[in-house]
């Protein structure tokens, strides 16, 4: 891949600052585990395992920077609610003994390893999923920009792709953030991967063509009976996935799902400054007074999901039996 997400370096957290992107590929340095919160919080580091791989190094550098481990821990898993790769970081992280920087940091360095196999491993285990010869369609960014490189449903489509098979790329913009339109759609341009943006609202009519083969996501949260969430309008485009006979799948490492949450409704959904939606680039375009409904995630019910993918094998329904097999370590 021709960009790095996030690496360690002269003791500090470097961070591909995705605010900027495409216009801008600023570097953020991050030195203590506040400062690694503020990134996550105001995305400079987004998507569910490179929130993970970040907090883990924020928990890391507490033991540098002189912070409260406790406090430090408290501040990082309130840093955005909805991706459980933050908590699943957290908790690995703190059992690490002895409790040295230098032991926690190996650990993180582990994590983002371990983030980067999983991703070639989705790769491998999705890529017979796809349709040869017709679209995939996805949404927001599940790519390397989301994890340690490479992707979940980014890695599907490359790996896909690396087997030959013909496959035309679509991504939605994916409003209010855009994570489709100025991240996937870089990315896949910076790896010499053709892509058609559209907006979210053509979607369902794309998927209704018949030039779409398969829809590909990935996830920030997967409850034990399979209801997933993922960015705000995955649902909306299952359901129209289902309407129109096309195989619906979510990509995810195992360490996104939370067999404590045994359905979606237990899944705590982020929602967002009103100025998203409100405004363009600092520019209001929404009247002046209007209320604001913002949920950065929605929950696709289980139903809706023709199969999970994840580094360990493929997961079909029933989810409550296949979901705890593959976190318990059987290969399916
Ligand atoms: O708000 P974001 O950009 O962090 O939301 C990201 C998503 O919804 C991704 O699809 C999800 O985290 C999976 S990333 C491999």
């Amino acid at each position: 891949m021709s960009f790095r997400t996030l690496w360690f370096e002269d003791g500090a957290l470097h961070l591909l600052d995705q605010r900027g992107l495409p216009a801008r590929a600023d570097i953020v340095v991050a030195r203590s585990a506040a400062e690694v919160a503020r990134a996550i919080r105001d995305m400079v580091v987004r998507g569910a395992p490179a929130i993970g791989c970040a907090a883990a190094y924020g928990l890391a550098l507490s033991l540098q920077s002189g912070e409260e481990f406790a406090a430090a821990r408290a501040l990082l898993l309130a840093a955005r609610p909805t991706a459980v790769n933050l908590r699943w970081a957290l908790e690995r992280i703190s059992r690490v003994e002895p409790r040295s920087f230098a032991a926690l940091k190996a650990e993180a360095d582990r994590v983002l390893e371990e983030d980067l196999a999983a991703c070639k491993a989705i790769g491998r285990f999705g890529a017979p999923l796809v349709p040869d010869g017709k679209g995939i369609l996805t949404h927001c960014n599940a790519g390397g920009l989301a994890t340690a490189g490479y992707g979940t449903a980014l890695g599907v489509v490359r790996a896909a792709l690396a087997q030959g098979k013909q496959c035309a790329v679509f991504a939605d913009e994916t409003r209010p953030w855009l994570q489709g339109a100025r991240l996937t759609a870089w990315e896949l341009l910076q790896d010499g991967i053709p892509v058609t943006l559209l907006p979210d609202v053509a979607a369902a009519s794309l998927l209704g063509s018949g030039r779409i083969g398969c829809v590909i996501v990935g996830a920030d949260r997967i409850a034990r009976n399979g209801d997933t969430a993922n960015k705000v309008g995955t649902y909306p485009l299952a359901l129209a996935a289902q309407a129109s006979g096309v195989p619906f799948f979510v990509a995810a490492p195992v360490s996104t799902l939370d067999l404590r949450a045994p359905s979606g409704s237990a899944i705590p959904i982020e929602e967002r400054s009103a100025e998203e939606v409100t405004h363009l680039r600092g520019e209001r375009v929404a009247a002046e007074g209007v209320s604001v409904f913002n949920p950065a995630f929605d929950i696709t019910p289980a139903r809706y999901i023709t199969a999970i993918v994840t580094e360990r094998g493929v997961a079909r329904a029933p989810y409550e039996v296949s979901l705890p097999a593959l976190a318990e370590g059987k290969p399916r």
